[in-house]
């Protein structure tokens, strides 16, 4: 018998289940707001922490626990699966990830590989251990990039502001576009296969520059490939899928798929869930809002609850990840505030 609790909050609201409080996890919960973190990072570039699979798992493992999350999310990172595709990734301090070798062209595309799942080992040993030494009843969800924020670093090398390659070649040369998603897109299956197999109970994907474009694009350029990624799940687990900037992209969003749909803070959560119909939904407080006092923090967090109004099937998060400066007794205030929602409200 696995080592895990199916009723738990967040598996029983990634299902649209009733549960007796909000769950709540946070996208970079393990992350560099946290004294633990930057204690294992002094001693560990992050590429080999990632890499090293006692130390993900304790890593993961520490910021669940230290913040009382609903969940817990591997640590790992998204670009990692680029590199057995042909890339070459660095993390540069102070500049975030670099891609050495950009894709620029059909012929740059023929030349990637399809990632294996032996090229991922070390993230399904880190879901083992994870698993292994997590509390039963925390869940522990696995990720993955979408195909489109991937293309979008594989084809600018790194961060971007206007996406005028990745644009480029989506619209100056389709075939060389989508012969790119969809090798991204059978890589990706596999590797949120093998997370799953070694024992993730949800995962996530990740399309946070997704929001860049307009709905037409989104349509026609990703919505067919995500779509493909999410079936190739097949029901396994849930899927969460996630986005910023997606206001525009929302019912798009929902039909390419996902038992859970991410909402950011630019968002009204209670009007746009209705809109959105019979899908569950996470979010959505801005992360800057834990930069805020106490009194803030809870007005916004309980502003939220109000929208979703005890309906089955909300997870609370951030719209996105926890920022570095972030006070980790804010982060601790917000869940311990989501915990005691329910009780309060009557
Ligand atoms: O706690 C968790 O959420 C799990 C770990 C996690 C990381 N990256 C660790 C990380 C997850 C889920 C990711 C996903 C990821 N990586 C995304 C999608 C989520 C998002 O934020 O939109 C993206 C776009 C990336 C790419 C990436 N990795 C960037 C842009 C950066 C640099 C920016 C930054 O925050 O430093 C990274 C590095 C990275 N990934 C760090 C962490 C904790 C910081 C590395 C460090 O310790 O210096």
């Amino acid at each position: 018998m696995p080592n895990t609790d199916e009723n738990a909050p967040f598996l029983r609201a990634c299902r649209g289940l009733p549960v007796d409080h909000t769950p709540i996890w946070l996208m970079r919960q393990a992350g560099r707001y946290m004294q633990e973190y930057r204690e294992v990072r002094e001693r560990t570039p992050f590429i080999e922490l990632c890499k090293n699979s006692d130390l993900a798992a304790e890593v993961t493992v520490t910021a669940a626990e230290r913040i009382g999350a609903d969940a817990a999310i591997i640590f790992s990172d998204i670009l990692l699966i680029l590199v057995p595709m042909g890339m070459s990734l660095e993390y540069a301090k102070g500049d975030g990830p670099i891609l050495h070798n950009p894709v620029r062209d059909a012929a740059g595309i023929h030349q990637l590989k399809e990632a294996e799942k032996e090229s991922m080992t070390f993230v399904f040993d880190a879901v083992r251990k994870t698993r292994a030494s997590l509390r039963p009843e925390t869940p522990l969800i696995g990720f993955c990039g979408a195909p489109f924020t991937l293309a979008s670093y594989m084809i600018e090398g790194g961060g971007s502001r206007n996406y005028i390659e990745t644009k480029k070649m989506m619209y100056g040369d389709p075939g060389a576009w989508h012969a790119l998603m969809e090798v991204l897109t059978r890589s990706l299956a596999k590797y949120l296969k093998g997370q799953i197999e070694a024992g993730a109970q949800a995962v996530q994907i990740f399309d946070s520059w997704v929001g860049c474009l307009s709905p037409a694009d989104y349509r026609d350029f990703v919505l067919p490939h995500s779509r493909s990624l999410i079936e190739s799940v097949g029901g396994d687990v849930p899927v969460l899928h996630f986005g910023t900037g997606t206001t525009t992209l929302l019912d798009f969003m929902r039909d390419a798929g996902g038992d859970v749909i991410g909402l950011d803070w630019r968002v009204n959560l209670g009007e746009t869930w209705d809109r959105l119909g019979k899908v569950n939904v996470q979010g959505n407080m801005d992360p800057c809002v834990l930069l805020a006092d106490r009194g803030f923090i809870k007005k916004t967090a309980e502003e939220i609850l109000r929208q979703a109004n005890g309906r089955p099937g909300h997870i609370f998060n951030l719209g996105h990840g926890v920022l570095p400066p972030t006070p980790v007794d804010n982060v601790k205030f917000l869940v311990d505030l989501v915990h005691e929602w329910r009780a309060n409200s009557g």
